[in-house]
């Protein structure tokens, strides 16, 4: 069989899965309880590889919606399987899966050290918006939020 990605909602099943994902790739995991709740109350999608026998994921998006608004609370990919076009997969599914259902703004916000990711966003059209002062705790002390949004 020849090896591909593909990206698919995600179930309840992929909670191991995805706790480990967090555990191992996410420089400030959620825990398993916040993931629960993800799945249980938001929208996620899984980016996977039929390589992956033993039900590994790659990657995982999850985000809120309220009528015609979508927030992105997460996205996370595996260190190994990075820079390889993962995470715009799983923003492209979002934006698209969400499009389906009438979401007409996009809304995020990132550390402002998180280059990779901001790359991420604007790379796909995202604008930064505002900038909450002191929002998030570091090592150091503390940094920004930057906020971004999108509307199509
Ligand atoms: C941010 C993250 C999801 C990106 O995942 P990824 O699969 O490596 O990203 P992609 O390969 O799809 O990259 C798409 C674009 O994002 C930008 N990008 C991604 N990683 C980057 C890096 N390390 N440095 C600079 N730009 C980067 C680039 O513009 C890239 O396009 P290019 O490869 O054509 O230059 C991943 O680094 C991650 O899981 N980080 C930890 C969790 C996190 O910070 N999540 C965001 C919370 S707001």
């Amino acid at each position: 069989m020849s090896s591909s990605i593909f990206i698919r909602p995600a179930l309840e099943s992929d909670l191991s899965s995805i706790v480990h994902l967090d555990a191992t790739s996410n420089p400030h995991p959620w825990g398993e309880s916040l993931i629960i709740d993800a799945l249980q109350t938001r929208k996620s999608w899984v980016v996977k590889s039929n390589e992956n026998e033993d039900g590994g994921i790659l990657g995982w998006l999850t985000a809120s919606q309220v009528f015609d608004q979508s927030e992105l609370e997460q996205i996370l990919v595996n260190v190994s399987a990075r820079r390889q076009g993962l995470a715009k997969k799983l923003m492209t599914a979002w934006l698209d899966d969400s499009e389906k259902i009438g979401v007409t703004e996009y809304l995020l916000e990132v550390r402002e050290s998180n280059l990779s990711a901001i790359n991420l966003y604007e790379s796909l059209g995202f604008e930064q918006v505002g900038l909450r002062k002191n929002y998030y705790q570091t090592e150091q002390g503390h940094e920004a939020a930057c906020l971004f949004t999108l509307t199509i």
